[in-house]
């Protein structure tokens, strides 16, 4: 089968279309075929080396799909051949791959009403904003800072407060702030032209998806009592209102994400949907720092 691999750390280039096994699923694992995955800026960082979540390459990058199931392993009982999925892969085989192997807790059924790109850009994204908001105990009322609100993380995590009640405000550029108001957030930042501690005090909960020393300046915006969410590393240190969110795969957090965007309440942006042979130049994209929303994949055309 085909993937996109490198045999070396280094820029977009060492991104290759190869000829690899297609996996056998184990005990508790599904194989997909592949209709669509989707880039994260942890997939740039394993690509160049600066994250060594793979070890040494060869390897295949990629941890979101939408596909469908063409064989299950043993004690599968959840999925059948044949069904409609979406899900986020932790490990044995990546997502830019015509065939991918998950495990069967990691995966969920794609809702009809959900389209497979929709599906591919949800997962880690997706979950990630959802296990953020609830490590934070967000609830109805309170004012959530949101950093990177325009990016894959932050424009569903700005609609998920917005759902959950919260008043939200999000640090963006200025091209971004229209589509951060449609999105829900009550006040947006541009964070070229005012440093946001200058203007926002007193928050019940800020999400960090900038990192660095966006850590401590949050901490100043904060409440005594508030709480600091970040999925980057930052200087917040060992402040005690400080927590650090690893998105998981789980079917539960996918299956309520996908009703959600079914009933038309969460909006999956798409930025651009391009090709596995033009994998470089959206690992470009991504690293560019600017995408609005999710890039998503597709398979070779
Ligand atoms: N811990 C985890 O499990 C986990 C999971 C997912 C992601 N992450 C991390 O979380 C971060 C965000 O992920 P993502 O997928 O949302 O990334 P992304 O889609 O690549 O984010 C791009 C967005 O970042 C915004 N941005 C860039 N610099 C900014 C700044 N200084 N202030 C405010 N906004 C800024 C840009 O908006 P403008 O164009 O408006 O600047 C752009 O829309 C990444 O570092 C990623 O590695 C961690």
């Amino acid at each position: 089968m085909k993937s996109v691999s490198q045999d070396a750390f280094g820029g977009p280039e060492v991104l290759r279309t190869m000829e690899t096994p297609r996996p056998v699923p184990l005990a508790g694992e599904v194989l997909i075929r592949m209709a669509a995955t989707s880039v994260n800026p942890v997939d740039t960082k394993i690509r160049s080396g600066a994250v060594r979540h793979l070890g040494e390459p060869p390897f295949t990058l990629g941890f979101d799909v939408a596909g469908t199931i063409v064989e299950v392993g043993a004690e599968v009982v959840a999925f059948e051949p044949g069904d409609a999925v979406f899900g986020m892969v932790a490990g044995r085989t990546g997502t830019y791959s015509e065939y991918v192997v998950a495990r069967a807790d990691s995966v969920a059924p794609r809702p009809r009403r959900v389209s497979e790109l929709q599906a591919a850009a949800l997962p880690t994204a997706g979950s990630t904003a959802w296990q953020a908001l609830r490590l934070a105990g967000l609830s109805d009322g309170e004012r959530i800072l949101i950093h990177a609100g325009a990016g894959g993380v932050g424009h569903l995590a700005v609609q998920l407060a917005t759902l959950r009640g919260a008043r939200v405000l999000a640090t963006a550029r200025a091209a971004n702030h229209d589509f951060l108001r449609e999105l829900g957030a009550e006040e947006v930042i541009d964070y070229q032209s005012v440093d946001f501690e200058k203007i926002v005090t007193d928050v019940d909960v800020v999400l960090d998806l900038v990192g660095g020393s966006y850590g401590s300046r949050s901490l100043r915006v904060l409440r005594p009592d508030g709480r600091y969410v970040t999925a980057q590393g930052s200087d917040a240190g060992d402040d005690p209102r400080c927590r650090r969110v690893t998105g998981r795969p789980s079917t539960d957090d996918l299956c309520a994400l996908a009703d959600l965007v079914g009933e038309g309440l969460l909006r999956v942006h798409i930025d651009r949907v391009m090709s596995l042979t033009e994998i470089a130049e959206a690992h470009r994209l991504s690293e560019s720092g600017r995408t609005r929303g999710k890039l998503v994949l597709v398979p070779w055309r």
